[in-house]
C-alpha cells in the first residue's frame, strides 16, 4: 500500500513527510509517565484544538505556552519525527497528541497510568475536512474527486486507516477511568462545558473564570489569529493556505454542503454496518 507520500506501518498508512521508521520506533520505545495525558484522534477530528486546550488547562490558564511555542512542539505527536527534538524540554505534566489506533500504543502506555482523551468527530465532516487537507498539503496525494475520495475513505486507504477501526479500537479498549471520550460536536456546541469535562477528568480544580478565559483563547477565531497555532509558519510549499486554510471552517455539519443523497446513504450504511459489527452504535446524524 505504500507510495511516495505514505508509508505502510502495521497495516495502516502514515505520511512520510512527518514520520519515519525511526520516529515510529521512537514512539514504540517511548516511556510514558503516570501524569502524562495524550489526546488521541483520527486525523481531522480536533487534534489542533486539543493542542491549544491542553496546555492552557494544565497551566491553569497561563497563556505563555500558546503564545510562545508552535503547537507541534508544545503538544507533540507521539509518532512524529519532531518528538525526539523536543521531548527532553517538556515539563511534567506532559501533554501529547497521537493518531495511533489503540493497538499501536507502546507497552509503557499500558503499564503506566497515563490518561487518554479520545476526540471523535462525525466521520462525514472528517471526510470533508480531510478532502480539503489533501488539496492544500503538498506532502499528501491529490484526493481526486470528492466521490473518489469517499471511496478511499470508506475502504481505509487513507491516513491512519479506516475511521471505524480507529474509533472501535479505542471504544473497546478497557481503560476505565483512564479515558475520556469527547466529541468535536460537543466542543463546537459548548466549549466551556467541554473544557470543564477535561479539567475534571485531569483532577484539576479550575474556577469558572479560568475555564471561560481558556475557552475564549481556544475559539476558532482566536486560534486563526494565533501564529503559533494557525500553521501560517509552515512554508507554503508544504501547506498552501490559498488552496484551503488548515483552520478551514471549524463547524459541525459542513458535510451537508458536500455530500449528495446517494453519497450520504452509501457512507452512512457502510459506517453503520461496521460499527454494529463491532458492537457499537453510530452517534452522529
Ligand atoms: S490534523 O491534521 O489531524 O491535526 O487535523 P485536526 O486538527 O485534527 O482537525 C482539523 C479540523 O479541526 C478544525 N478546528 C477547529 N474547529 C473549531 N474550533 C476550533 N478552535 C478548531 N481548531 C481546529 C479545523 O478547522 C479542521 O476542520 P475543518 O472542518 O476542515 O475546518
Amino acid at each position: 500500500l505504500s507510495n511516495e507520500f505514505l508509508l505502510e506501518y502495521e497495516g495502516i498508512l502514515i505520511p512520510r513527510e512527518t514520520h519515519s521508521l525511526e520516529s515510529l520506533k521512537f514512539a514504540q520505545d517511548f516511556k510514558f509517565k503516570d501524569d502524562d495525558v495524550v489526546a488521541v484522534t483520527y486525523p481531522k477530528s480536533g487534534t489542533t484544538w486539543m493542542q491549544e486546550i491542553l496546555p492552557l488547562v494544565l497551566s491553569g490558564g497561563d497563556l505563555t505556552p500558546i503564545q510562545s511555542t508552535v503547537n507541534w512542539d508544545r503538544v507533540p505527536w507521539l509518532e512524529e519525527t519532531r518528538l525526539a527534538n523536543v521531548v527532553d524540554k517538556m515539563t511534567s505534566p506532559r501533554a501529547m497528541v497521537s493518531h495511533f489506533p489503540y493497538n499501536l500504543m507502546p507497552s509503557s502506555f499500558h503499564s503506566s497510568k497515563a490518561k487518554v482523551i479520545y476526540v471523535m468527530r462525525n466521520p462525514k465532516d472528517v471526510a470533508v475536512s480531510s478532502f480539503y487537507f489533501h488539496q492544500m498539503a503538498s506532502f499528501l496525494e491529490d484526493p481526486g474527486t470528492f466521490d473518489e475520495f469517499l471511496d478511499k475513505f470508506l475502504e481505509g486507504r487513507v491516513l491512519f486507516g479506516k475511521w471505524t477501526d480507529h474509533v472501535s479500537s479505542w471504544k473497546l479498549a478497557k481503560l476505565g477511568e483512564r479515558i475520556l471520550f469527547l466529541t468535536y460536536e460537543e466542543m463546537v456546541q459548548d466549549l466551556g462545558a467541554a473544557i470543564r469535562r477535561i479539567s475534571d477528568f485531569l483532577c484539576l480544580d479550575l474556577s469558572e473564570d479560568i475555564i471561560q478565559k481558556i475557552a475564549e483563547h481556544c475559539t476558532f477565531k482566536s486560534m486563526k489569529a494565533n501564529t503559533m497555532s494557525n500553521f501560517s509558519l509552515v512554508p507554503k510549499k508544504y501547506m498552501d493556505s490559498d488552496k484551503s486554510p488548515f483552520l478551514r471552517k471549524g463547524v459541525a455539519g459542513d458535510w451537508k454542503n458536500h455530500f449528495n443523497s446517494e453519497q450520504e446513504a452509501r457512507f452512512t450504511s457502510v459506517i453503520q454496518k461496521e460499527l454494529e459489527a463491532a458492537g457499537l452504535s453510530f452517534p452522529f446524524n
